[in-house]
């Protein structure tokens, strides 16, 4: 039988180096790892030289961040998608796309299989497989963590030690720990008791809010269509606008999140994140949005970010239904260019002022002064029109009501 051949979606932690080793010895098979950067700073030190010693045949490292920031993030963005209103979803947007690096490299490299270092239990397996169905669907996924024999950590240290296999000598972080350009997911250890406050030991990359600076640092972010372009008047390409963002906001502890949250696999979890960039962007796009969009559009737009959240947190990333709220986000963002100021203060985000050419908020109509052009005789008129149904429905309800007494009264007679 030909040697099968096998893609691993490869980070360079120990469950990933293990199943190299463990896929090439089950299945006799020569191992690709892909590994795609996505704007995480430490992870990706040293990882081709680990990726050979834990027995790969071919090494990718796929310089990810630009399609991640512009294809991914930035529609999410527009969007407004954040998850149970909360989780901007930098763990579950890198998914497709690495999925989608990892079938392209499979199919280059004519592999039969693919596989995923994502546990039984976690959203991350489906996104996985449910892209690489969507994109590839001749490659078979494998997903050694739902069926290996390893127990604990301590085992799989082991089969590293036996087979040659490099393993941090650094004390293990109790933590699980997913990062990315986008934000940083912190689960396990401690922080399984939603009882339990989150120790500082579990913040990654921001300052405690009650560490950080005793006076507001102030930025200006300017949009263009949706899309920041600018930070305090400086032009820049997106990937390096949030990098910066994530600094100035993480160091004055902007952007942790703790949420107890609804998995796609039917259980709660509880998981601690760190957004710096990510919820400031948020903040302000919202902020540039409720003074260019109008009423409706803006109230539609609010429900529509619940189900396009719905669908990057569920993995159906590649759908027409995401395409197609893609084209309605879009429309709606030809006005969303302007300029927001905020104010960045111990770990809270306040706008501090907003313009765009395309405002819709008029002083003349909204001053209370001598300015005024608002007509308030016609208030009137809109009033008793507006109130009319109330009035009738209300009116019949007493009558029938009163009637009710009169029946129960004879009756009781
Ligand atoms: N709960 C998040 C999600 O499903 C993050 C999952 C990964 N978390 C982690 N700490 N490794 O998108």
């Amino acid at each position: 039988m030909k040697r099968p051949k096998i893609a691993v979606a490869y980070s360079g932690g120990l469950d990933t180096s293990v199943i190299v080793k463990w896929l090439q010895e089950k299945y006799n098979a020569d191992i690709i790892t892909v590994t795609g950067n996505l704007g995480q700073k430490k992870e990706l030190i040293g990882v081709p030289e680990k990726a050979y010693k834990s027995g790969a045949k071919k090494v990718f490292m796929q310089n990810l961040e630009k399609e991640f920031v512009e294809e991914y993030i930035f529609p999410a963005l527009k969007a407004g998608a954040l998850y149970e209103h909360t989780y901007p979803m930098a763990t579950s947007l890198g998914r497709p796309l690495l999925a989608k690096a990892l079938a392209e490299v499979a199919k280059r490299e004519k592999c039969t299989h693919v596989a995923h270092g994502c546990t039984g239990k976690g959203n991350d397996q489906v996104r996985f497989e449910v892209a690489v169905m969507s994109l590839a669907p001749e490659l078979k996924v494998l997903a050694p963590l739902r069926e290996w024999e390893f127990k604990s950590r301590e085992e799989e240290v082991e089969y590293c030690q036996k087979h040659g296999i490099p393993v941090k000598a650094t004390k293990d972080s109790p933590y699980s720990i997913d990062e990315n350009i986008w934000g940083t997911s912190i689960e396990c250890g401690i922080l399984e008791d939603p009882m339990e406050v989150a120790p500082q030991d579990a913040y990654q990359r921001t300052v405690a809010p009650e560490k950080a600076p005793d006076h507001p640092t102030y930025v200006t972010i300017e949009f263009k269509e949706g899309v920041p372009v600018k930070l305090n008047g400086v032009k820049m390409d997106g990937v390096s606008l949030i990098h910066k963002l994530n600094d100035i906001a993480g160091a004055n502890g902007v952007g942790r999140l703790d949420l107890v949250e609804n998995r796609l696999v039917g259980i709660k979890s509880r998981e601690i994140y760190e957004a710096p960039a990510a919820v400031t962007l948020h903040f302000a796009h919202r902020e540039l949005e409720r003074l260019t969009l109008d009423k409706e559009t803006m109230h539609y737009k609010a429900k529509l970010a619940n189900d396009y959240a719905a669908i990057i947190y569920n993995g159906t990333w590649f759908s027409p239904f995401r395409q197609a709220l893609d084209a309605f986000v879009n429309e709606t963002q030809k006005c969303v260019t302007g300029l927001v100021k905020l104010k960045l203060y111990k770990g809270n985000v306040e706008v501090a002022g907003r313009t765009s050419p395309y405002s819709l908020y008029d002083m003349k109509l909204a001053t209370y002064t001598v300015e005024d052009t608002f007509d308030h005789s016609a208030a009137e008129g809109f009033i008793k029109i507006y109130g009319l149904p109330y009035k009738t429905v209300n009116a019949v309800n007493r009558r029938k009501f009163a009637g009710v007494k009169k029946v129960l009264k004879r009756k009781k007679r």
